[in-house]
């Protein structure tokens, strides 16, 4: 007995290291985990953006137009805490759009789309701080109701959703951050979503929801071009980014109508032509309504979106945040990781990639839920098709 148990020992010894790490690829466990934040009660939970070199996020909560600062947890970008602050001349001023200032280094641009204002803040440095009024620019007759605000270059745009009262008409806006005298209403289809610059022509291009059409906007000449999306790929432009470098262009999605959406999304690059994609996925991608896109480049995974697939506009669509990556040359999709929203008919509306996790908001459960991977990167999760289907079911037999 005490011979074996000192052999034993003996081998514990001799085989110390391995032990170590054997225990250690056991302890870092791979790990993809959805965590749901819950804030202020309200039926429309709407636009978020970071607060540049910030530990805040500001969100808009539309139905009662107020302004929910956020405060992350330096290190894990976890939400600690929340105050709220109402926006506008009331609670239907409608506070929409949240939009960081480069021109003004930690200022953000808001929307009132009921008082048709567009709002330049500074969050103050506190979370108790609330938020101060810096610039207010009054939309012109005959606009109505900004959206989306965005600052490019020396402009700051919004897309004005509510037709016109004078006119009947949709606008896009446009003013000189330090001249707002120098504006201009550009006439587009119903209803304006998102504006983005092309980085290599400086053409802004405007998404148009319901008339599923994509604007082109030469700011020199004034001239505008209509882009409509053939209905045979897909409908409902609304999400839109400004890529770089392999990424280079305008992308943006189709949402979809009360039927589902169809998966696609699409990309414009120097060239003005439209280029569409479509998920293969059968049960989640192809019928994604694909509302918003961002970024989700990384050195360690190449060039990638995230698409953020939502039942917003029909329960025929999950809520799900979807990434994609391309070839070496951005002609087709190479992979496509999918994550199931943790609440389904949440309504996913925005989605937001920060240094190390990926922030949606959830606009009819008034939450905000972050994306932590550990251990593995976006994109490395392996797929389900990992086995083949027919292992599983042989087994499962
Ligand atoms: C992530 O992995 C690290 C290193 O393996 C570990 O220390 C940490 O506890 C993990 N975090 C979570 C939330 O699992
Ligand atoms: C907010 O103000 C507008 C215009 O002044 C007014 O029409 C509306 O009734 C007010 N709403 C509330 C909830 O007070
Ligand atoms: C912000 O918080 C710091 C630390 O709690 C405090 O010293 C400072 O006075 C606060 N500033 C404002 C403007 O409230
Ligand atoms: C501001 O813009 C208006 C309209 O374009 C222009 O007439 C005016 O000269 C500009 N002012 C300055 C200081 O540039
Ligand atoms: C925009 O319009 C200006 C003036 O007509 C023209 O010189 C320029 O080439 C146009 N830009 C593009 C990218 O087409
Ligand atoms: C909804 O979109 C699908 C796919 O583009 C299209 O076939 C269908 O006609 C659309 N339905 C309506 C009511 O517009």
């Amino acid at each position: 007995m005490l011979h074996h148990a000192f052999k034993s020992l003996v081998v514990a010894l001799a085989f110390g290291a391995h032990a170590v790490s054997a225990q250690n690829s056991a302890t870092s466990l791979v790990s993809r985990r959805l965590t749901e934040y819950l804030m202020p009660v309200a039926s429309e939970t709407h636009e978020f953006a970071r607060v540049p070199n910030s530990n805040f996020v500001l969100l808009s909560q539309m139905s009662d137009s107020q302004l929910i600062k956020i405060e992350l947890n330096p290190t894990t970008e976890e939400p600690i805490a929340f105050q709220s602050f109402p926006m506008g001349k009331n609670s239907s001023s409608q506070l929409h759009g949240v939009w960081p200032s480069t021109l003004y280094p930690g200022m953000m641009w808001l929307t009132l789309q009921a008082d048709n204002q567009l709002l330049l803040v500074d969050p103050g440095k506190n979370l108790s701080t609330p938020p101060s009024i810096l610039q207010t620019i009054d939309i012109p007759a005959p606009g109505n109701g900004p959206h989306c605000v965005f600052e490019i270059g020396n402009r700051v745009w919004a897309g004005l959703k509510v037709a016109s009262e004078q006119t009947g008409q949709y606008y896009v806006f446009s003013a000189d951050v330090s001249n707002h005298t120098d504006q201009t209403l550009y006439p587009c289809l119903n209803s304006p979503v998102f504006i983005k610059e092309e980085p290599t022509t400086g053409l802004i291009y405007a998404t148009q929801d319901t008339d599923s059409s994509i604007m082109r906007i030469n700011v020199t000449s004034g001239e505008t071009t209509q882009l409509p999306i053939p209905p045979s790929v897909g409908n409902n432009a609304v999400g839109m980014i400004t890529g770089y470098g392999p990424m280079n262009g305008v992308w943006f999605t189709l949402a979809g109508n009360a039927t589902g959406g169809t998966g696609t999304f699409g990309h414009i690059g120097s060239t003005g032509e439209m280029e569409f994609f479509q998920l293969q996925h059968p049960m989640l991608g192809t019928n994604a309504g694909l509302l918003h896109i961002a970024d989700a480049s990384s050195v360690a995974g190449g060039p990638a979106l995230w698409l953020l697939s939502t039942s917003l506009l029909s329960n025929n669509s999950p809520d799900a945040l979807i990434r994609v990556t391309f070839d070496a040359d951005i002609t087709t999709i190479s992979g496509e990781e999918y994550i199931s929203m943790l609440t389904q008919n949440a309504m996913v509306h925005r989605v937001l990639p920060m240094d190390a996790t990926v922030l949606v908001s959830e606009l009819h459960t008034f939450t905000l839920a972050q994306l932590t991977y550990n251990n593995t990167i976006a994109g490395q999760w392996l797929p389900a098709e990992a086995i083949s289907d027919t292992t599983v079911y042989t087994q499962a037999g």
